[in-house]
């Protein structure tokens, strides 16, 4: 685990599996239960920071909902919410025109996006969790960010505030493989997305080395880094 600027606590974990996995080792979720559209967990203690988990992993509690899910449950106190972007209905970016942006400055394309902007909307920090796939974010979350670009038009062309608080944001990642440039890749996409929504980017948890559905699960030290990222976030 290494820390480094001073603007927020970055980690890359290494993980402890001997051999790198294949790609092709990759095991399919059976998992065919339709988990609700989003959901809240609930807590003891109740802080004013409201803290907003996305995950656009399309696995069903694999790698990445866990560590978002370990993240969520150190937030104590924080009101949460949790998404996963799979379960909504949201349509690819079609580059609407500066008129087709909504007079609150976002998509007028009439999907699921609007729990989105929404719930960005109501945090005060947002947690992004990915896993990498072919070397950057999943199509699921690149397709969420690219819904954006009507906040992106709003704030740099009509500067208009869409998101006038500034969040708090964090960023975990899980790959199979040890490539740090893809690391970069993905991280780059989310750096970019929290700068639209006004969030800092103070947090990053990049968790290689896990391929198989819930091998993060053998990997205390990515799930104790994605608490401690949460508990973090849930002090303000
Ligand atoms: C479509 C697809 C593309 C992938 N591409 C990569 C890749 O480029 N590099 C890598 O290290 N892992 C890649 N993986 C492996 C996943 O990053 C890895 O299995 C991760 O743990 C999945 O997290 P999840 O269980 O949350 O879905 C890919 C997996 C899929 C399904």
């Amino acid at each position: 685990m290494r820390e480094a600027e001073p603007a927020g606590r970055k980690q890359s974990l290494v993980s402890h599996e001997s051999r790198v996995p294949s790609h092709d080792s990759r095991v399919p979720s059976h998992d065919s239960r339709v988990p609700s559209r989003e959901s809240r967990i609930p807590n003891q203690r109740i802080t004013n920071m409201k803290i907003l988990g996305i995950s656009g992993s399309p696995r069903k509690k694999g790698n990445t909902e866990t560590l978002l899910d370990a993240a969520l449950k150190k937030a104590a106190g924080a009101e949460i919410k949790k998404i996963i972007i799979s379960d909504l209905n949201i349509s690819p970016c079609r580059e609407e025109e500066y008129s087709e942006v909504s007079e609150r400055g976002f998509s007028i394309v009439n999907d699921d996006m609007s729990v989105i902007f929404d719930a960005v909307t109501e945090c005060d920090a947002i947690i992004i969790a990915s896993p990498i796939f072919f070397g950057s974010l999943s199509a699921q979350m690149k397709t969420m960010i690219d819904r954006f670009q009507c906040v992106w038009i709003s704030k740099n062309i009509q500067k208009k505030d869409v998101y006038p608080k500034r969040l708090k944001g964090a960023f975990l990642c899980a790959s199979a493989s040890r490539r740090q440039d893809f690391f970069d890749n993905a991280s780059s996409i989310i750096k970019h997305f929290f700068a639209t929504i006004n969030a800092e980017y103070k947090e990053e948890l990049f968790c290689p080395g896990l391929d198989t559905k819930g091998s993060v699960k053998n990997h205390p030290e990515c799930l104790k880094a994605a608490g401690d990222i949460g508990e973090r976030l849930a002090r303000g």
